[in-house]
């Protein structure tokens, strides 16, 4: 009798006891949230002695972090493509923004401007870099492509990437600044076919690999991984018309494979999921840019836009028979399927 007595007080001893470390617990969740904020609210000092470089300056995220950062008293480099590009940008902008022409294919036009971008920093060297410049076209089911379209978006989606950074190295090194690479949730996960999430895959394992090459020296590499976003990157008359142009260009026993209705429908379809998944809030990214290039306590990878942070990142947790039945799903009929 007593020994059962014990043996209750015991129980709901200790049930009072994992009461206690479940309500520390629930309270240290938003005590930690509040820390993370805090922490991350804080920004570098002396703004207007740090150069940062951008890529692909002439439209969407590059163009807008260009004119976000000159407001908040950088010194902007901003990387154009195009002449028209470095034109309008000087003209909404400060005179402390200068600009440099960089085709990131191009490994003596990236010398070029690297050259330029160290006259232009000096002994203060450059604290960040922005890998932002990229393409979205061509894409398509991979047997509508040739290895040609797949090193072409590689030469500016990745190896442009690294032909920037290995440029700009010492600099960086020299100013303990940071590298901001702009992949994409496509990075994360493969959810279409051709040479883009080939190339953003390839980004991720390059950040991966620099962030940890660079921890000596107090270099800091960052990832951000934006969802869709509206831009011309996810231009559906760019994109569409892509997949048009290859489906025309197939040899006839492929087009016979996939059957005339299979573009129409495709089309269609990728139309749909744009208008559905693409933000408007060019922002979005845009601020999460700005954090890694100017926090004290930067994160490691951003993932804006809310179809990153509920569907595609959870989905790339997945089992692949799950992603693979989840992506197939609205995926259009082939004429060979039905044979
Ligand atoms: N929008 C999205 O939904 C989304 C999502 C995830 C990731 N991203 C990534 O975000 C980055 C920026 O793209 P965005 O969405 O802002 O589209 P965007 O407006 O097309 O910006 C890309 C920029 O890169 C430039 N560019 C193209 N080829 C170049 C080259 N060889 N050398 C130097 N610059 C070149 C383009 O110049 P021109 O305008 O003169 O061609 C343009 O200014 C890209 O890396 C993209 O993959 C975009």
């Amino acid at each position: 009798m007593s020994s059962s007595r014990a043996l209750l007080t015991h129980l709901t001893g200790s049930a009072a006891v994992n009461k206690k470390m479940f309500l520390h617990l629930l309270w240290s969740i938003p005590l930690w949230f509040l820390y993370r904020w805090v922490k991350e609210t804080r920004r570098v000092s002396n703004k207007e002695h740090r150069y940062v470089f951008i890529t692909g300056c002439d439209s969407g995220f590059g163009h807008l972090l260009a004119k976000h950062l000159d407001q908040r008293g950088f010194h902007v480099i901003a990387g154009c493509y195009t002449e028209n590009g470095e034109v309008e940008l000087k003209k909404i902008s400060s005179e402390r923004l200068s600009t440099v022409h960089v085709d990131v294919s191009d490994s003596q036009s990236v010398s070029k401007a690297a050259a330029t971008i160290n006259t232009l920093v000096g002994q203060k060297g450059l604290w960040g870099l922005v890998n932002n410049a990229g393409i979205s076209v061509p894409t398509a089911p991979c047997d509508w492509l040739t290895v040609d379209d797949y090193k072409q978006m590689l030469s500016i989606n990745l190896f442009g990437v690294i032909d920037v950074t290995l440029s700009l190295l010492p600099l960086i090194k020299k100013a303990k600044g940071r590298v901001v690479n702009v992949s994409s949730v496509f990075g994360r996960i493969s959810a279409f076919g051709g040479p883009y999430c080939v190339s953003k895959f390839g980004v991720e394992a390059f950040t991966d690999s620099l962030r940890l090459d660079m921890v000596p020296f107090g270099v800091k590499v960052l990832c951000i991984e934006p969802g869709f976003f509206k831009t011309n990157v996810s231009n559906q008359t760019i994109v569409g018309n892509c997949l048009k142009k290859q489906y025309d260009k197939l040899p006839q026993d492929v087009k016979d494979d996939y059957g005339s209705i299979f573009l129409e429908t495709m089309v269609e379809e990728m139309n749909f999921r744009f208008k559905l998944l693409t933000d408007p809030d060019l922002m979005k990214v845009v601020g999460c840019m700005e954090h890694a290039i100017a926090a004290v306590h930067p994160r490691t990878r951003y993932s804006p836009g809310w179809d990153a942070k509920l569907f595609w990142l959870p989905l790339s947790y997945m089992p692949s028979c799950i992603v693979d039945y989840l992506l197939l799903i609205n995926y259009p009929k082939l004429k060979i399927s039905e044979k």
